[in-house]
């Protein structure tokens, strides 16, 4: 296990608990606009998890021969579970909304291991220290929480 692929992880673990949300909620909607307005929600997070891999460590790993089939694949995914979430938003009649937000998280869910367990292994076997590091620092910029700046003295910008 590395910085980046911890950091990833982490994000995952706060996927699967809005996956289960939303479809524990999905028998009760009322309406599509319903399961739309939650579905959108976890698109969008979703959608910058995606970026946040593709811009970050799958570029970093793609040197890798082994890996260039498992990442077209990772990234075939998330175009589909993206573009799925599209469609979501176009459609009108409960029952088929349900369906396809069903499905979306299937989806989601069986990338996700995937991810688990293919790619970030991997990343912990080829990737040195500095370069996870690095990755770690950029998922922090793309993340916006690198906003407090801890000094060499303990200090830090932010005023309690
Ligand atoms: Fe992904
Ligand atoms: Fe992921």
């Amino acid at each position: 296990m590395n910085r980046i692929t911890t950091a990833l992880l982490g994000e995952h673990g706060v996927f699967y608990a809005l996956f289960d949300h939303l479809e524990g909620s999905l028998e009760d909607a009322h309406c599509a606009g319903q399961v739309k307005a939650r579905a959108g929600a976890v698109a969008s997070a979703l959608i910058g998890h995606a970026r946040v891999e593709e811009q970050g460590l799958f570029q970093a790993l793609e040197a890798h021969a082994a890996l260039q089939g498992p990442l077209a694949m990772m990234r075939l995914e998330h175009s589909q579970i993206e573009e799925a979430f599209e469609r979501i938003q176009t459609m009108d009649d409960l029952p088929a909304v349900q369906q396809l937000a069903r499905q979306i998280i299937g989806l989601a869910r069986q990338h996700f291991l995937k991810e688990e367990q293919v790619i970030f292994p991997f990343a912990g076997r080829v990737l040195d220290e500095s370069a996870s590091a690095a990755l770690g620092e950029q998922w922090a910029v793309q993340r916006g929480v690198n906003r407090i700046k801890v000094h060499a003295n303990g200090g830090s910008n932010l005023r309690w």
